[in-house]
């Protein structure tokens, strides 16, 4: 029997040279693994061998059919590779395209922020968005118990050593500290505060701060750069408005509206019947604020101003909550 078994191996090795193409393959499949072949009469006489040679014959006799087996398998994805090469790859079509990656909105807003103040000459500086006391509010003129800080609740690290910053305004102190006047930086960064999440507030969301500081500086400077950066932003047609306000590091402060771009001015649910959308807060820079990084306020004006990225892009791309910023929903984030 162990001979029968090297008989048909050897038989087997000879005619796979003779494989062209599947028809001739399956003629041999079926004549050494079929039901009639010497393998499969092999494996059927086992039962009428004594118990050793039962062993070792079934052994062989498995061997030699699994490796037929994959031989002939091997021979078949060869033959599948041929054929296919030659007739179903047309290797002159073009690829299938890759989906690319989209900018998040909020980056977007940002990179169109900043592309819009870059030519008025203003360069980019970032800070810590783990601050200290002193550069969140201390240096910008927030005093410990001033009420101005109710509205800026943060979240406190090492029993109140550090905190997340609630405004990018501490790059402004960060900025002046290192550099001498003329300054001239926007800030874009992430901002913290303790506020429940609804559909405009977030506890994580973004600002871009500006400040200017020179020898010369007025509110017509604040006033032709903001109208400047309003316009480019939202159109040519829309008006912009001064309100007063209050901020513990400039003064005058103010309050800076546009023209609702959903009803043009008229009033609408959008802008509470008012005509107006408040878009950021500005002001001139508090001499305090120059006296706490040794600029003499007496040489030396400025004005700053802060906006929220997300309440820009609310605004100009119609968005009605802010927690679609945050969501990852595809749906959403691929619209822009
Ligand atoms: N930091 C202020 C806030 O988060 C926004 C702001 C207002 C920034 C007036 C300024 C400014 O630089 O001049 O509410």
């Amino acid at each position: 029997m162990l001979n029968e078994l090297e008989k048909i191996k050897k038989e087997f090795l000879d005619s796979i040279e003779t494989i062209k193409d599947s028809k001739t393959l399956e003629e041999l499949r079926v004549k050494f693994l079929g039901r009639k072949s010497g393998l499969t009469s092999v494996l059927r006489s086992l039962g009428t061998l004594i118990q050793e040679e039962r062993v070792l014959v079934g052994q062989k006799a498995n061997v030699l059919r699994k490796d037929i087996e994959a031989r002939l398998e091997e021979i078949k994805h060869n033959l599948g590779q041929k054929t296919g090469k030659e007739v179903s790859i047309d290797h002159t079509l073009p690829g299938l395209p890759l989906s690319l990656g989209k900018e998040h909105p909020i980056t977007k807003t940002i990179r169109e922020i900043v592309d819009i103040f870059s030519p008025l000459g203003f360069q980019v500086a970032t800070g810590p968005e783990i601050e200290t006391d002193y550069y969140n509010f201390e240096a910008l003129n927030f005093p410990p118990e001033h009420p101005a800080r109710d509205e800026q609740d943060s979240f406190q690290l090492l029993g109140g050593k550090y905190l997340l910053r609630t405004q990018t305004s501490p790059v402004q102190i960060r900025v002046m500290e290192k550099t001498k006047p003329p300054v001239r930086i926007i800030s874009p960064g992430v901002c913290y505060r303790r506020d429940n999440p609804d559909a405009s507030h977030s506890p994580m969301f973004h600002q871009v701060e500006g400040l200017a500081v020179d020898t010369d500086i007025h509110f017509t400077d604040l006033k032709g750069v903001l109208s400047e950066f309003i316009h480019q932003m939202f159109g040519k047609e829309i008006k912009m408005r001064f309100v007063p306000s209050f901020f513990p590091f400039t003064e005058p402060s103010a309050e800076v509206a546009i023209s609702c771009i959903i009803c043009g001015g008229k009033g609408c649910s959008t802008c509470g019947r008012t005509g107006w959308l408040e878009v950021l807060g500005a002001g001139m820079v508090h001499p305090n604020v120059f006296k706490k990084v040794h600029y003499d306020p007496k040489k030396y004006t400025g004005f700053a101003f802060g906006m929220g990225v997300e309440r820009i892009a609310m605004l100009k791309y119609g968005v009605g909550d802010i927690r679609l910023f945050y969501q990852n929903n595809l749906q959403f984030l691929r619209q822009f």
